[in-house]
C-alpha cells in the first residue's frame, strides 16, 4: 500500500477492487456531475503563493475543532453506504482516524450501526444526522449517538429531496436494487470483495434497521428510507434538534450566507460549507467558491469547515488559505478504504498530511491555524 504515493493512486487501486455498482455510486454527482466538477476545478484554479528564505524548520499541523485539538486540519466526512466499499468499512475507516488523530463522522446511512462504530473505535466519533419524518426514529438516533459516547452532532440539511444521479439509476442501485445479469457479472468479477462481504458482521443500514417493525425486510427498509427524506424541515427543526443534544452541533450542507446566519442563530458550533460532493443541486457553486461570503456571514461566531473536491494536501492549504478551520474529505479517504481497508484510509490520511506538510514550508507557512489569504496568489 506504501506505493500508493497519491489519492490518485488509491483511487485506480479502487476502481480495480469494487464492483461497478458501488464504485460508481462513490464518484457520482447528480444530473450533469457540473458541481462536482466544479468543486475540483475551484482548488486548483487557486494558486499559491511560493516563498522562500523563510525558517520553516518547526511546523504546526495540530488544529482544535470543537475544541478538540485534531493532529491535522482534516476530518472524515460522513458517506452513506461507506461499508458498500469494503466490508465493515466505518469500523475500519474510524479506526484509521483516531490512530491518525482526525475525527471520523458516521453517516445515518452507514452500514455498521454507531455502537459497532463507536465500541471499535478508540477515539469518540461524530454522528451525521438527517432530519427523517419520523421524528420519533431522529430522536432515537440522537440518544444513541449520546449514549454511544459520539462528539459532535452533525446536522445535514442539504437532502430534503434527492438530488438525481444517473449513475446509480443505470446501474441498478435503485429502491430495490435491480440484479441485472451485467451487475451479477460485475460481482462474480470481484471475489475478494463478495468474500468479504459475506463474512461482514453488518449488510444492511446498521443504524435503521432496529427502529423499524420487527419483520422489514430489507426491500420494505429501502422503500421507507426514500419516502423518510422530509421536504418540509425549517430552521424550527433545527432548533428542536439543538434543544435535544447539548454537545457540539455542527450544521452541514450550508451555501448561502443568509443560512449560514440562521444556523448560527439557532446555536451551531460549527458549519461545512459544502454541496455534498456535487451529489445534490447540480448547477450550485462550487464550495471553495461559496466559502468566502460564508466566513465573512459568520465571523468569529462558529467554526466554518468546507467540504468538496480535497484531492491533495495542497488543497487542504489552500481551503484553510480561505479561512477555513479544517476540510472535510469524502472520496479521497473512500478510495483509501476501497483499495486496502483500514490501512488504505491510513496511508490516504498519511497522503494529505505529508502533502499539507511540505506545501506549507514551500509557502513558508509554519502554524496550520495561522494560514491565511496571504498564502495565495
Ligand atoms: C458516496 C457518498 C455518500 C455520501 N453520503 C452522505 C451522507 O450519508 N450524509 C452526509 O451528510 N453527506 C454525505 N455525503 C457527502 C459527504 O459527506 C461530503 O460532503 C462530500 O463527499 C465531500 O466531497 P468529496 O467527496 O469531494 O470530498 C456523501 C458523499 C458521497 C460521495
Amino acid at each position: 500500500m506504501n506505493t500508493a504515493l497519491c489519492i490518485d493512486d488509491l483511487r485506480r487501486l479502487a476502481h480495480r477492487r469494487v464492483p461497478r455498482m458501488f464504485i460508481d455510486y462513490l464518484e457520482s454527482g447528480s444530473w450533469s456531475e457540473s458541481t462536482l466538477r466544479a468543486n475540483g476545478a475551484a482548488w486548483a484554479a487557486m494558486p499559491l503563493r511560493q516563498r522562500v528564505a523563510v525558517d520553516v524548520s518547526q511546523r504546526n499541523l495540530a488544529t482544535p475543532l470543537v475544541g478538540h485539538e485534531a493532529s491535522l486540519p482534516l476530518l472524515m466526512a460522513p458517506l452513506g453506504l461507506l461499508g458498500m466499499q469494503r466490508a465493515d468499512g466505518e469500523v475500519l475507516a474510524a479506526r484509521a482516524c483516531a490512530a491518525a488523530g482526525i475525527p471520523f463522522v458516521l453517516s445515518t446511512m452507514s452500514i455498521c450501526p454507531i455502537e459497532s462504530v463507536a465500541a471499535a473505535s478508540p477515539a469518540p466519533i461524530w454522528f451525521q444526522l438527517y432530519l427523517m419524518r419520523d421524528r420519533g426514529v431522529v430522536g432515537a438516533l440522537i440518544d444513541r449517538a449520546r449514549a454511544a459516547g459520539c462528539r459532535a452532532l452533525v446536522l445535514t440539511l442539504d437532502l430534503q429531496v434527492l438530488g438525481k444521479r444517473h449513475r446509480d439509476t443505470r446501474n441498478g442501485l435503485s429502491t430495490p436494487p435491480r440484479l441485472t445479469p451485467r451487475t451479477l457479472l460485475d460481482l462474480a468479477l470481484h471475489p475478494a470483495w463478495c468474500a468479504r462481504l459475506l463474512r461482514a458482521r453488518h449488510r444492511g443500514f446498521g443504524n435503521l434497521t432496529g427502529l423499524l417493525p420487527a419483520g422489514t425486510d430489507t426491500r420494505s427498509l429501502v422503500s421507507w428510507i426514500e419516502t423518510q427524506f422530509d421536504p418540509a424541515v425549517t430552521w424550527r427543526d433545527v432548533e428542536w434538534v439543538r434543544a435535544q443534544w447539548d454537545g457540539p452541533l455542527v450544521i452541514k450542507g450550508v451555501l448561502d450566507p443568509e443560512d449560514a446566519r440562521h444556523a448560527v442563530e439557532r446555536g451551531a458550533d460549527a458549519l461545512v460549507v459544502s454541496n455534498h460532493g456535487g451529489r445534490q443541486l447540480d448547477g450550485a457553486p462550487a464550495s471553495a467558491h461559496a466559502l468566502p461570503r460564508v466566513l465573512d456571514a459568520v465571523g468569529e461566531r462558529a467554526e466554518v469547515h468546507v467540504d468538496g473536491g480535497i484531492g491533495s494536501g495542497q488543497d487542504l492549504l489552500r481551503a484553510l488559505a480561505l479561512g477555513a478551520r479544517a476540510a472535510w474529505s469524502g472520496r479521497a479517504l473512500a478510495y483509501g478504504l476501497a483499495a486496502d481497508g483500514e490501512r488504505g484510509v491510513a496511508r490516504a490520511i498519511a497522503i494529505l498530511r505529508e502533502e499539507l506538510d511540505r506545501s506549507m514550508a514551500l509557502t513558508g507557512q509554519t502554524d496550520a491555524t495561522r494560514i491565511g489569504r496571504d498564502a495565495l496568489v
